[in-house]
């Protein structure tokens, strides 16, 4: 039977605070494959792991990042928003979270959060931090602004890429087909039968976003997607060994 992976969204987004260490080491302590997580540029050009373009709903600053420098990101506090237990827990910085990972083995999805914000050079930058650590082989850029992933191309074509939809539009072939990328990755609730073996027939692999309770997991495991993006692994994992063994 093919491994289905599961990757931690932002971490283990439902018990961890988001997008922090605590989220990542989370997940590898749980046995996940693979991470996703997401980068945005601070003021001053530093790569910076949060999901929102601001700082409000998830730590102790306010604002937005790329108004705030890296000195100043430093201070936040990223964790007791989620719950005390976690005071202290920081933003991270790409090279953190790569400093770290040389540590273990797990799968990297980062995603270029340029859909609703421009940040120069940010493509430029991933890319030579990867290539400064030595993670090629490690990572998947993913992201729904497709010029991003077209740049990463052309920067970086040795990559993994992705290409980040939130609903499939009619004409998705077409856009695979004239992309040549080799990640698919839909929102869950977009994701049928129908367009799964549409886009593994064009060499895709599929990785829907996000899964948390059994029955979703199940319905994407049927679809023999190759990874199922989830707040909750360690729940996830349990959920897809029960059901392989009991076919
Ligand atoms: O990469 C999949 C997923 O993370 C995209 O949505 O909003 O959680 O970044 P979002
Ligand atoms: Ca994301």
């Amino acid at each position: 039977m093919k491994n289905i992976q599961i990757f931690a969204h932002r971490g283990s987004k439902g018990t961890h605070p988001e997008n922090t260490m605590a989220a990542f080491k989370e997940a590898a302590r749980i046995g996940a494959e693979g991470i996703e997580f997401d980068v945005h540029l601070s003021s001053d050009g530093e790569m910076i792991v949060i999901h929102d373009e601001t700082l409000d709903r998830t730590t102790s600053l306010l604002g937005y990042v790329k108004d705030c420098s890296a000195q100043k990101l430093k201070t936040a506090d990223a964790g007791s928003k989620f719950s005390k237990e976690f005071l202290g827990e920081r933003i991270p910085f790409l090279m953190e979270v790569f400093d770290w990972a040389r540590g273990n083995s797990l799968l990297m999805n980062i995603e270029i959060k340029t859909d609703k914000l421009a940040y120069e050079g940010i493509e430029q930058k991933i890319i030579d931090l990867i290539r400064k650590y030595r993670m090629e082989d490690r990572v998947i850029l993913s992201s729904f602004n497709h010029q991003s992933i077209e740049k990463v191309k052309m920067l970086a074509p040795e990559l993994e890429r992705a290409l980040l939809f939130e609903g499939i539009p009619e004409n998705f072939e077409e856009i695979l087909h004239d992309k040549k990328e080799s990640g698919f990755h839909p929102d869950k609730n977009s994701l049928t039968p129908a367009i799964s073996e549409k886009a593994k027939k064009l060499g895709y692999k599929i990785r829907p976003w996000v899964a948390n309770n059994k029955a979703d997991i199940i319905r994407l495991a049927e679809m023999d997607v190759d990874v199922i993006m989830t707040d909750f692994p360690e729940k996830a994992i349990k959920i897809l060994k029960a059901w392989q063994t009991s076919d």
